[in-house]
């Protein structure tokens, strides 16, 4: 009787395995996002890839709170996978209080889980660049964040046309609603952020049964689709709504000077689906706005105080992975996946203590270097080489090797030479 065949295990839905060719895709990303926060002087923190559930419920949006991945442990605590990084960064705030010099910029590249429907530039698990800054009020830290994200779109070979920046504003939303004489604006910011996918009859349905006049309505239609700063001047009446304005202007203002004026745009479909953002608020775009956001975020000064702690303000953003692979990619900017090796040991006569002893030799001269780890015949280990992406050959058996001397190879030239590992350090090296 033959045995029953198991079924090979299956990748969970809406996640990726990284083989090396991937990994190495991924680390360029990483390493793109590390240089420029580092740069922009944010120190790298981290967190628990779980929390207790209602670190999230109630303060993070309803959407996200749909889609959290959570379950009871073995102690019989509700407990959840991070979804985004802002509650635990609010969590870590919380709990140095003032010990913690303000204000300060970190950043963290959380892996995430969200319960989403997988679909292109949404999977269930992602990768995401946080940038926050904590202990400020001042519009500057917004204009750091934002130059932060231009100049590290730029570093991975994007042009201001290829991508753009909208900027809105909560407090600016908020003290129009407040003019228009809207009876609940918390009701109306989600319909708001569903307003271009909804359509307008929807949109229309959707905020009279929030309470809202045709009259207002319409009112709010025309501030939404107001393009530039005069546009919303020409229609605020009250004081609190020129100020906030006056604040988007001043946020431009700092960013042309910087040289990033090309990258920003006012953009008041922007309204963000988190429920903790207070401020300016922003989304970034492909230019044709085909793909889905490539990061958000914005300023929240009343998260701390909500979970527990005092007011402590906060702005901030998140960068996904996928969607910015997509782009990279569409624009032929991911690098090539290939391994690449500096020196690969290769020994005629299967000298297998040699080939470990010149390996260390080079390694302690910072090459990578591999070799064969089994006798093999030197066409093998030539392929293993070429398959290893090696840029040199080095013979550890040669007829000078016995004096310190090493036959060596430019598997790219062909070129052939005999040196001591200080003389072909060099000409690798150059
Ligand atoms: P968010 O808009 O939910 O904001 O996510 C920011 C970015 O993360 C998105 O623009 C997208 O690139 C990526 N992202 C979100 N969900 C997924 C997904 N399911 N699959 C792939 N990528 C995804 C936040 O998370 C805020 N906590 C950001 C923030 C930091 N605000 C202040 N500080």
């Amino acid at each position: 009787m033959s045995t029953p065949k198991i079924q090979p295990p299956q990748l969970p839905k809406g996640t990726r395995d990284f083989y090396p060719e991937s990994m190495r895709v991924q680390n360029f990303i990483f390493d793109t996002w590390r240089r420029a926060a580092l740069r922009f002087g944010y120190e790298e923190y981290e967190g628990p890839m779980f929390e207790h559930l209602e670190l999230y419920t109630g303060k993070s949006g309803d959407e996200i709170v749909s889609q959290l991945y959570d379950f009871t442990d073995k102690g019989d605590r509700r407990i959840a996978l991070r979804p985004e990084m802002t509650p635990t960064l609010a969590r870590l705030v919380i709990q140095k209080g003032n010990s913690l010099k303000k204000p300060f910029k970190w950043f963290s590249l959380p892996r995430l889980f969200r319960y989403e429907r997988a679909q292109k530039g949404r999977l269930r698990e992602f990768f995401q660049l946080n940038l926050d800054i904590i202990g400020t009020d001042s519009i500057f830290a917004e204009a750091d964040l934002l130059a932060a994200i231009a100049s590290m779109l730029f570093d991975f070979g994007l042009k201001a046309e290829d991508f753009v920046i909208g900027v809105s504003s909560r407090k600016l939303l908020n003290t129009y609603l407040q003019e228009i004489g809207t009876p609940d604006a918390s009701k109306v910011y989600p319909i708001l952020d569903r307003r271009l996918k909804i359509g307008k009859e929807s949109f229309e349905m959707e905020l009279a049964a929030a309470g809202l006049s045709k009259e207002q309505s319409e009112k709010l239609d025309q501030f939404m689709n107001c393009k530039s700063v005069n546009d919303v001047d020409a229609i605020i009446q009250s004081e609190a709504s020129k100020e906030a304005l006056a604040e988007i202007q001043r946020l431009f203002g700092t960013l042309k000077a910087a040289g990033y004026a090309d990258c920003v745009t006012l953009d008041l479909s922007v309204v963000r689906g988190l429920a903790y953002y207070t401020g300016i608020v922003f989304e970034v775009f492909d230019k044709g706005k085909s793909m889905r956001a490539i990061a958000g975020g914005g300023r929240y000064d009343s998260l701390c105080e909500k979970l527990g702690g005092s007011r402590v303000p906060g702005v901030g953003f998140g960068m996904g992975d996928v969607v910015l692979a997509d782009l990279l990619n569409d624009h032929g900017l991911l690098p090539d996946p290939k391994q690449i090796l500096d020196v690969y040991v290769a020994s005629f006569t299967n000298d297998m203590d040699q080939i470990f002893k010149v390996a260390s030799i080079f390694r302690a001269k910072g090459f990578s270097v591999s070799h064969p780890l089994a006798e093999a015949k030197l066409g093998k280990q030539m392929e293993q080489a070429n398959n290893q992406g090696a840029k040199w050959v080095v013979y550890v058996d040669g007829d000078k090797a016995p004096e310190g001397q090493f036959e060596f190879k430019n598997l790219a030239t062909g070129e052939l030479g005999t040196g001591t590992p200080e003389t072909i350090a060099k000409i690798i090296s150059q």
